[in-house]
């Protein structure tokens, strides 16, 4: 028999310590939602502007139920068994051929791992990168799942601050990377801002990173988690990573671009230059297996490569933000144009985002404060709604403007 661990827990508590710790950290949003499910309920969800949830609205485009209709109509024996952890070796190779052709980087299939959406890949990527205590940088604002996920990895989460258009600032980045670094997570386009980082930015990150490593002596790697890639406005291009830091694990998702965030679809993809990267990718294999996830959805997997190109009217998003952004400025709001993404992250009126937001609220205006993104002083706003909430909800945003101001 096993003798007990020195540091079991004495704990009487069914529900872990760590847990219920990030239950009582995350419940603010979970507040936010019942209110908006009582105000939907009390005011008919048509009298309620709820702009707080990033759930993709648009339809994926018809190749993927042509794609679905073709595979079940006429159905292979064995298409909903288990398949290699890694995805279907032809699948790993048609996405190996993108990014190849994309980067201009000798990416093979061994290079991918097909996983349940970006959330999935970054929980494998942190699994195999991570010894406890490692610290992973990212950027302020951000995608606050971010925190549980190094967390679940025994790491620390560590947050630095943007300038003041969103964009990466080296010397706030200076001060925070040590020889505990293990990574630097960064999301362009971005959840919350909307912003992309543009090439000048990516390489001056990529000579400090290269130089840090070597301060160090152990590669730090960046990971670049992507799964609003497809959604850039205005022709803005987003700039592949990989050439630039060879150390780069690229994550994308077809929750956005294809509209199938509840199919949990999308990859991670090592850079063929990455150090130990047969190893990794290895580890990233044994991640998405033992992480319980064992293999990416294998149904959808298959529609990738018929799918090809393929994707969501992203103008859509662009005329949403179009539409509610002139309007908003003649108000009196401030904010950065977002060139991808589908969130607008206006600074707050008074400077309690959560105040405002509670304003908000009363006038059944729903948005998701900035301090819950590590971006205080802001409040996001998501456009994945139909067009006339936006239209309704205009006077609203200037009585709310009005009444705090
Ligand atoms: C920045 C960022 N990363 C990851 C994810 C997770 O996406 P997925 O649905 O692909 O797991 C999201 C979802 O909103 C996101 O905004």
């Amino acid at each position: 028999m096993n003798a007990p661990s020195q540091n079991a827990s004495t704990s009487k508590a069914i529900v872990a310590d760590a847990v219920r710790g990030s239950l009582e950290r995350s419940s603010w949003i979970r507040k936010m939602f019942e209110e908006g499910a009582r105000l939907k309920a009390e005011h008919g969800a048509e009298n309620v502007f709820d702009f707080s949830l990033g759930n993709p609205i648009l339809e994926p485009p018809p190749e993927v139920q042509e794609a679905l209709r073709g595979l079940l109509t006429d159905p292979q024996p064995g298409l909903h068994r288990y398949i290699p952890n890694a995805g279907l070796p032809e699948v790993r190779s048609f996405i190996a051929g993108e990014l190849g052709g994309a980067t201009g980087l000798p990416y093979t299939a061994g290079h991918i791992v097909l996983s349940c959406g970006a959330a999935g890949a970054v929980n494998c990527v942190l699994k195999a990168l991570l010894n406890p205590g490692d610290e992973v940088v990212t950027f302020t604002p951000y995608f606050v799942e971010y925190d549980f996920y190094v967390a679940n990895h025994g790491g620390r989460l560590v947050r630095s601050p943007t300038d003041d258009s969103f964009q990466i600032d080296l010397a706030n980045l200076e001060a925070v990377v040590t020889e505990r670094t293990r990574a630097v997570m960064i999301n362009s386009p971005n959840n919350p801002t909307g912003v992309v980082y543009p090439a000048e930015r990516l390489e001056a990150l990529a000579a400090f990173l290269r130089e840090a490593s070597a301060r160090f002596g152990r590669p730090i790697v960046l990971i670049s988690d992507e799964p609003y890639r497809q959604l850039a406005f205005d022709g803005v291009e987003v700039p592949w990573v990989p050439p630039l830091y060879e150390h780069t694990l690229v994550i994308h998702s077809h929750s956005k671009d294809l509209g199938l965030a509840g199919e949990r679809i999308g990859y991670a993809a090592v850079s063929p230059h990455m150090a130990e990267c047969d190893l990794l990718c290895d580890a990233l294999v044994l991640a998405n297996r033992i992480l319980g996830f064992v293999n990416a959805p294998a149904l959808i997997q298959r529609i990738l490569p018929l799918v090809k190109g393929a994707r969501v009217d992203v103008a859509y998003y662009q005329a949403m933000r179009d539409r509610m952004l002139a309007p908003l400025r003649e108000m009196g709001y401030e904010m950065v144009t977002p060139q991808g993404a589908f969130y607008l992250f206006p600074k707050s009126p008074i400077e309690d985002d959560v105040a405002f937001v509670k304003a908000a609220q009363a006038e059944r205006l729903l948005l998701v404060p900035g301090s819950g993104f590590g971006g205080p002083g802001h409040f996001r706003i998501s456009l994945a709604v139909p067009e006339d909430v936006v239209d309704r909800s205009l006077p609203v945003f200037e009585k709310v403007l009005r009444q705090v101001g």
